[in-house]
């Protein structure tokens, strides 16, 4: 399969689902996009999959900053937020995100609709949904087929 999805009805709910994915991804790293609303949950998601790889530093979102690294923990997380490069354009950072595509490393890229197009290699793209209280729901899809791996271990 290459897609897998779970409504998480609290943040406990959640902080499973990032051990998961955390546990799925840390043999091998794994280039990431989040996409959803203001306040859905991305930053939130990636801040419990540092907690679930013992990063020791506390996880902030990068919307000014562009790029937080961490790197306490198992593997290293690169986070991005482009939120802010939507007007200056995306191709002032494509570099970067090939670099850190590779390697075994988590890369999360929060507000990754400003970047389609311009990441060809193979990643996991995270869709979070919510509505009004704590539910959220996360939907996962592999793209490329080195990918359908991690999909596979999520679902058991
Ligand atoms: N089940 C849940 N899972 C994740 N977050 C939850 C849940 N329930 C409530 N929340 C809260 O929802 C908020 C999500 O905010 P977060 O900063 O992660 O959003 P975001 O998608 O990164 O938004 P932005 O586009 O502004 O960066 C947090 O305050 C978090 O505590
Ligand atoms: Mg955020």
């Amino acid at each position: 399969m290459d897609k897998y999805t779970k409504t998480c009805y609290s943040i406990e709910d959640t902080r499973e689902l990032a051990k998961k994915f955390a546990d799925a991804t840390k043999e091998v790293g794994c280039f990431v996009n989040l996409f959803g609303d203001i306040g859905a949950g991305k930053t939130a998601f990636v801040r419990l999959v540092a907690e679930a790889l013992d990063i020791k530093e506390k996880v902030t979102s990068p919307s000014f900053t562009i790029l937080n690294e961490y790197h306490t923990g198992e593997i290293p997380i690169y986070h991005f937020d482009l939120y802010r490069l939507e007007n200056v354009g995306i191709k002032t950072i494509t570099d970067e995100l090939r670099e850190y595509s590779e390697g075994k490393c988590l890369t999360f890229v929060e507000w990754a609709e400003f970047s389609q197009g311009e990441v060809p290699f193979d990643r996991i793209e995270i869709n979070v949904t919510y509505d009004d209280d704590d539910n959220r729901c996360y939907s996962f899809t592999a793209i490329g087929d080195s990918k359908k791996d991690i999909i596979s271990k999520m679902e058991k």
